[in-house]
């Protein structure tokens, strides 16, 4: 980044300020209107970055002087919206339509939206036909103006609408309210160059976007500082980080320089693209004692024939090669991925080659998709689009294999002691914590509510498909 885009990006940051100073004023009105501090709630639909950018919008909403919760009922709703596969537009509209009936009974209720789904032309004419009572639309490169487009909504009358097709701008230091006090994700990079011909992100997200390691490192720093442990460095394809940059930096080297922050005890990452896992990488997580055990690589499907129509760059036998490199030098890892079922031309056979990809590599999870026809992909206008009947039959294969590799490889751990990281008190058993061990499995165990947030080793006893029932240790 340039100096003079930097200077340009405080100055945004400041410019934000001032509006949160506004929005104020106008939350401060409804507040003495209602005789009350009004509330509001943020919904999250889709992936990591989703959540994260949450975090930031429940931020600034915390600033202007509301208070978060968790009810549809509150006097702002946003609903951050995802749309990589069709049923989470279908989602969205349905919960509009509540949304809006709450709205006749309290007029003032404002209603926003915002993320992945908004950035496609279509969704905005269908919500300007059929869903005039939104007050607030805007996409996912002008997030960082939330503040602005909340007083734009406090001073118009009608929807207010503002997307932008793409942007270059990262604005930093603005507030964010983190859902856990102790982990917390982070932004490495925003946007996807990689274009799988399925996949809608690129169109919706951009192009790819570094933030520049020394801003990175500082936001880790603070968030230490301020009680967090864990982090999860975020991006669509964290393997190809940096490189855009006017000093170029990999990504193995910014985990190096993470590494490094005093009080930080865990480090982990989402998404790994296999065409970009560097050797390097591979070498940084094997020494590093704070990188977790755990790899989420996506493989999407196991035919070299589909995944060159899909546009990954890799084949199936490439695929394998990394993962016995993994394997070797990283014995205890886990590896999970995403697999789609159901591309344009996809047969049973090569249903067949995923299956017997899932049972080499050994996945600790899988999470398997039905593919979803996204307008504007070219995989959209292939015309060998699968029938519904083969693809739920293909489906249905997959994931009965899943699960049955997944439950072996999870108990590979078994009867040994292992550190996890305290969640939570577990919902159904109070008397239960859940915990997460660094290879991303959940172990639930005995323990009391100051547990959370601490690193514990614990006794792994019975192992249920997914997860661990433990014992804590002294
Ligand atoms: N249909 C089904 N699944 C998809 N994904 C992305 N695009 C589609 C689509 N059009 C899946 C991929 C990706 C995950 C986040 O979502 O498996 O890794
Ligand atoms: Fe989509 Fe492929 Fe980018 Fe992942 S790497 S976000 S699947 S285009």
């Amino acid at each position: 980044m340039k100096i003079t885009d930097k200077l340009a990006g405080a100055e945004e940051t400041a410019r934000q300020y001032s509006y949160i100073e506004k929005a104020k004023t106008y939350v401060d009105e409804l507040a003495r209107n209602l005789g009350r501090k009004p509330s509001c709630c943020v919904i999250t639909f889709g992936c990591q970055m989703n959540a994260r950018d949450s975090e930031k919008l429940s931020g600034i909403l915390e600033k202007v002087g509301y208070k978060l919760t968790e009810n549809e009922n509150a006097d702002f709703v946003i609903y951050n919206t995802c749309t990589v596969r069709d049923n989470a537009n279908q989602r969205v509209y349905g919960r509009l339509g509540h949304l809006g009936t709450m709205k006749k009974k309290n007029p003032h209720k404002k209603i926003a939206l915002c993320g992945c789904m908004m950035q496609e032309g279509a969704v905005i004419e269908k919500l300007k036909k059929s869903y005039g009572f939104v007050d607030l639309i805007f996409g996912t490169h002008n997030i960082y103006k939330f503040a602005e487009l909340l007083v734009c909504m406090f001073e118009t009358k009608g929807m207010v609408v503002d997307i932008w097709e793409d942007t270059d701008q990262i604005v930093e230091d603005l507030p964010s309210e983190r859902k856990y006090p102790f982990k917390s994700g982070i932004n490495i990079m925003f946007g996807c160059n990689n274009f799988c011909s399925y996949c809608i992100v690129p169109y919706v997200r951009g192009r790819e976007r570094s933030r520049s390691p020394q801003d990175i490192i500082k936001e880790i720093k603070a968030l230490v500082a301020d009680g967090v442990i864990e982090v999860m460095l975020l991006g669509q394809n964290v393997n190809s980080y940096g490189k855009n940059l006017d000093e170029p930096i990999s990504f193995a080297q910014l985990l190096e320089e993470v590494e490094k922050i005093e009080g930080l005890e865990r480090i982990r990452f989402m998404t790994s693209h296999p065409k970009d896992l560097s050797d390097d990488l591979i070498q940084v997580m094997k020494k590093s004692t704070k990188i977790c055990r755990h790899l989420h690589l996506p493989l999407q499907s196991g035919s070299t024939r589909i995944l060159k129509a899909m546009n990954r760059k890799y084949t199936r036998e490439d695929y394998l090669a990394l993962v016995s490199k993994l394997h070797r030098e990283i014995p205890d890892l886990s590896i999970t991925t995403d697999i789609i079922v159901g591309f344009p031309g996809e047969e049973p056979c090569d249903v067949d080659d995923t299956i017997d990809m899932v049972r080499q590599v050994k996945y600790d999870n899988a999470f398997t998709f039905l593919y979803s026809k996204r307008t504007g992909t070219p995989a959209a206008s292939m015309e060998n689009q699968v029938p519904e009947e083969v693809v739920k039959e293909g489906f249905d294969r997959l994931l009965k294999t899943v699960q049955d590799t997944a439950r072996e490889q999870v108990q590979r751990f078994l009867g040994q002691t292992m550190d996890a990281l305290v969640e939570e008190v577990n919902d159904q058993d109070s008397s239960l914590v859940t915990g997460r061990l660094s290879n991303n499995t959940i172990v639930h165990f005995k323990g009391d509510p100051s547990l959370v947030g601490k690193i514990v080793p614990v006794y792994l006893k019975e192992c249920h498909g997914f997860y661990y029932l433990g014992e804590m240790q002294p």
